[in-house]
C-alpha cells in the first residue's frame, strides 16, 4: 500500500508532465502559425511594368500594404523614351498583335496571389504584359490587377487578362491617374480591404 507522500508525488509528477505537454503543444502551435504566415507571404508577388515610373510607383504602394516579392517586368529591348515614336511604335504592337521577348524572370509558378501592374497603353495592357500571360503558367492563380493611366482607367486591361488566364481568379482590379499619386494611398487600402486582402499596417 503506498503512503500519503508517494501519492502526493505522483499527482505532482503528472502536474509536471501535464505541464510539459501543454507548454509543448503551445510551442509546437506557435511554430506552424509563423511557418503558415511566412509561407502565405511568400507566395504573394508584386509584378509590374512601368516606363516612365508611375505604375512603379504604384507598385511600391501596393508592396508596402501586402509584402511578398516585387518583381519588375523587363523587354529585353528598352522602348524609346521620346513620347511621339513610343506611342506610335505601342500602337503599331497592338494592331500586329506583337509579343515583346522579355528580360529574364524570376520563377513564377510558387506565387499563389499576384498583383500585377502596367500602365493604360491605348486602352489595354502593353503588348509585354501578353507576352507575360503566353510565357507563364497562370492556372490556379488570383490576379489582381492595377494601373496607371491618363484617363481611361482600366479600359479593356480586364477583359484580356480574363481572356489571357481563363484559369486564374481575377479579382477586382484598381486605377489611378498616373501623375495624381500623391494621395492615392487611402484608395489603394479601400481596394484591398474590398478583394478581401489582409493589409500590413
Ligand atoms: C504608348 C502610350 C499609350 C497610352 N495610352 C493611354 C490610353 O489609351 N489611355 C490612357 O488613359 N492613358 C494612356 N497613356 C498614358 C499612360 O497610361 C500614363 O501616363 C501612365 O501613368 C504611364 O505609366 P508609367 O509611368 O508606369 O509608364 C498612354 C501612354 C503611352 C506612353
Amino acid at each position: 500500500m503506498p503512503s500519503r507522500g508517494s501519492i502526493r508525488t505522483d499527482e505532482n509528477m503528472r502536474t509536471a508532465h501535464l505541464k510539459i505537454l501543454v507548454s509543448l503543444s503551445v510551442t509546437v502551435f506557435l511554430l506552424l502559425a509563423q511557418t503558415g504566415l511566412a509561407a502565405a507571404a511568400e507566395s504573394t508577388a508584386v509584378i509590374y511594368f512601368s516606363h516612365t515610373g508611375n505604375t512603379k510607383k504604384l507598385a511600391s504602394i501596393i508592396h508596402g500594404f501586402v509584402g511578398g516579392d516585387i518583381i519588375e517586368i523587363k523587354p529585353q529591348k528598352a522602348y524609346p523614351r521620346d513620347y511621339d515614336t513610343l506611342t506610335k511604335q505601342a500602337k503599331k504592337e497592338q494592331e500586329q498583335g506583337a509579343r515583346p521577348a522579355l528580360a529574364a524572370l524570376p520563377p513564377l509558378e510558387a506565387y499563389t496571389t499576384v498583383f500585377l501592374g502596367y500602365p493604360n497603353w491605348w486602352g489595354t495592357m502593353p503588348m509585354p504584359l501578353f507576352t507575360l500571360f503566353e510565357t507563364n503558367n497562370f492556372n490556379g492563380k488570383t490576379i489582381i490587377p492595377f494601373c496607371t493611366h491618363g484617363g481611361s482607367r482600366l479600359g479593356r486591361s480586364v477583359e484580356d487578362i480574363k481572356e489571357l488566364a481563363p484559369g486564374a481568379t481575377v479579382l477586382k482590379g484598381f486605377s489611378a491617374f498616373g501623375r495624381d499619386l500623391g494621395n492615392v494611398t487611402g484608395e489603394v487600402q479601400n481596394w484591398l480591404e474590398v478583394n478581401g486582402i489582409q493589409v500590413k499596417h
